[in-house]
């Protein structure tokens, strides 16, 4: 799925989620532990208008456990309570009933003191596409509930799904959009996936993700590759294309006279790093913002 965001897309993507936000208690801001920044949309704060809510970190699974326990503490500074969680296997999926119902304390205290019966509390997912709100929604579900690739714009008549007997969701997510002024959170989202490559240069985005890893996980390369050899100077894009090539020799990605093709040898690369192949690999760090 590719979407195109133009301004005019925004507005209308904001407007949906201000008019569902109408209708529900809790916000369930869906992140990519990989890269939590990057996969944040730049006016989340002022489209959300302090409404309770909690954070997620998706993809735990793919995510580098120690640097996620980094974010969590990052997050905690700024007063957000982060959840790591990996929406696809249901993991951690059931610490989110007990958040939501911690956001929502005082109004269920409220309710309770008016003789009320506490009603279901009502949650809305938001996050940018492809960080997992339809799989985290048919997970809560317990079922197939929300097509993947929804496109926004797109609208059809609400419902909401049980995921539980104290959380009611919205069977649409909120689809948000990330941030992409800034080249480097854009060569994030591209190797994580979440944005389609044709938008960016292949080899830009492997030449990218290859520093990265041989900056902080070049173990990982010597495990799956038997690399030996590292650059001494990242900054020498000579010198981390020659990693590249040499994974793309061991893989076949070879054209007539020998010669690598760079292309090939980023796909795998990308291929490898985005399904966990090379080990739990964080992009992102609090350090780096
Ligand atoms: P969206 O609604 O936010 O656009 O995202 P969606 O749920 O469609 O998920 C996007 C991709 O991320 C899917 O993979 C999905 O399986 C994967 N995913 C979601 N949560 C997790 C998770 O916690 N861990 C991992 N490893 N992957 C997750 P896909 O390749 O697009 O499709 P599929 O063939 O895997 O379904």
């Amino acid at each position: 799925m590719t979407i195109h965001w133009f301004p005019g897309h925004m507005t209308r993507a904001r407007r949906q989620i201000e008019d569902k936000l109408k209708l529900i208690d809790v916000v369930i801001e869906l992140l990519d532990a990989r890269i939590p920044l990057s996969s944040r949309n730049p006016m989340i704060d002022e489209i959300l208008k302090g409404k309770p809510r909690m954070v997620l970190l998706n993809k735990h699974d793919l995510a580098d456990p120690q640097v996620t326990a980094e974010w969590v503490r990052y997050f905690a500074d700024l007063g957000l309570k982060a959840q790591p969680i990996d929406a696809a296997a249901g993991t951690y999926v059931k610490e989110i009933i007990p958040r939501a119902k911690e956001l929502f304390a005082d109004k269920i205290a409220a309710q309770i003191r008016k003789g009320i019966n506490p009603r279901a509390i009502r949650g809305l997912i938001v996050g940018i596409p492809n960080v997992g709100k339809s799989t985290l929604i048919n997970q809560m579900a317990g079922r197939k509930i929300a097509a993947t690739g929804d496109k926004p714009g797109v609208t059809k008549g609400q419902q909401w799904i049980k995921a539980g007997p104290e959380l009611d969701l919205l069977d649409t997510p909120g689809i948000l959009w990330p941030k992409f002024e800034d080249q480097t959170v854009g060569l994030r989202l591209a190797a994580t996936g979440a944005i389609k490559e044709e938008l960016l240069n292949l080899d830009e985005i492997a030449l990218f993700a290859m520093k990265y890893i041989i900056r902080h996980y070049s173990q990982a390369l010597q495990e799956r590759y038997g690399i030996e050899e590292l650059p001494s100077d990242l900054d020498d894009p000579n010198e981390v294309v020659k990693v590249m090539e040499a994974i793309g020799r061991k893989r076949g990605a070879v054209v007539s006279g020998g010669r690598i093709d760079l292309d090939k040898a980023s796909l795998i690369i990308l291929r490898e790093l985005r399904s966990g192949k090379l080990g739990r690999i964080s992009l992102e760090r609090p350090e780096e913002v």
